[in-house]
């Protein structure tokens, strides 16, 4: 495994930013993040501006140890207790009734939270050292596609942020969202924790999400995302997804192809994608990224069956294509 660049130095540096309610950028084990003070609302508001991230869209609030989540909420109800001990550190956002003392501004006026506990070692040493839970979105310009690498943050913010660079991200999806203040557990966002690793841990079975009411539980799930500027195709295998980009460059388009397959029509540019799920997530962004950085067109994208990581892959998928 890479070693972490990340040194003291630069740690105690991010900590004492936070400190004082200034933005750092810092690593995940699922997308870099763009943390402040979680109970610091004047810090808060600077990462909604520094994003451009509409006001009613509610942050996620990282802690580094498990009990660190009882101050944040009203209670724990069982099942998320279950998921706490199986799944944390890890990437499952749990969605509670939040404690009154968590600013508005954080939770963008819900009566709910959402929390999770990073799976990396920098995330919570910074959190520890900053003696602060850290709210944080994906380290991402609104409607951009999420940071798998310190490189892509700086790509969005410049020298606006200081980033703390932990290499590139292991699972390279945003954590799985899971609303857990009903009878049942409810999925707002996919991710590399599945339906079925909660159903498993829980004995519950999932609800379904529903569009509906996803838009009122999950505010995220209202607003563009993850897209390019090229237009994205989605497509059901290697073969089919050649053929789309052969029309396309016949209407004289510049184009990508990302598949698993090794031949790729004369004129695309082609992306190789790995064979498993676990390594198409992780460089899924870089690419939806380098479609821009090479100005293409049209990014014609090879999907994968739609179960367990899967259906967090084939979420952003089909948000990336969404004009
Ligand atoms: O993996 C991740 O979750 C990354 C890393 C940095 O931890 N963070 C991330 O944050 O993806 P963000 O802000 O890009 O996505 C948070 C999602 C949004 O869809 C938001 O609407 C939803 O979580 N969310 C936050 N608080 C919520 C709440 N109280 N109820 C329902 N949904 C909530
Ligand atoms: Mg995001």
């Amino acid at each position: 495994m890479r070693r972490s660049k990340v040194s003291a130095s630069n740690l105690a540096k991010a900590s004492a930013i936070i400190r004082r309610g200034g933005v750092v950028a810092f690593p995940t084990e699922t997308v870099y993040g763009l943390g402040a003070d979680a109970l610091n609302e004047k810090a808060v508001k600077k990462i909604f501006r520094l994003k451009g991230r509409p006001s009613d869209n509610p942050l996620i609030v990282h802690i580094a140890e498990k009990t660190d989540v009882g101050k944040l909420v009203q209670s724990i109800p069982q099942i998320a207790e279950r998921l706490i001990d199986k799944f944390w550190p890890g990437p499952l956002t749990l969605v509670l009734f939040k404690n009154p003392s968590v600013p508005d501004a954080t939770t963008a006026g819900l009566e709910t939270i959402a929390i999770r506990m990073p799976d990396h070692e920098i995330a919570r040493r910074l959190i520890k050292l900053s003696g602060a839970p850290i709210a944080a979105p994906s380290a991402n310009r609104s409607g951009r596609p999420s940071p798998t690498s310190a490189r892509m943050v700086r790509g969005d913010f410049g020298d606006a942020v200081f980033v703390l660079d932990g290499g590139r991200a292991k699972i390279g999806l945003e954590s799985t969202v899971l609303d857990c203040t009903g009878p049942r557990p409810v999925i707002l966002r996919p991710g590399a924790v599945t339906k079925a690793m909660i159903e498993k841990a829980t004995g519950l079975k999932v609800a379904a999400r529903k569009a509906a009411t996803l838009k009122h539980r999950s505010p995220g799930n209202r607003y563009r995302h993850y897209a390019p500027e090229a237009a994205v195709f989605v497509m059901k295998n290697h073969a089919a997804a050649k053929k789309r980009a052969s029309t396309l460059i016949q209407r004289g388009l510049r184009v990508g192809l990302a598949s698993g397959g090794k031949n790729s029509p004369a004129g695309a540019i082609h992306f190789r994608l790995p064979k498993s799920h676990a390594g198409r997530a992780r460089e899924l962004y870089a690419i939806l990224k380098a479609a821009d950085e090479k100005q293409l067109d049209a990014l014609v994208i090879e999907g994968v069956e739609k179960k367990n990581l899967g259906e967090a892959i084939m979420d952003r998928l089909s948000k990336a294509a969404k004009r």
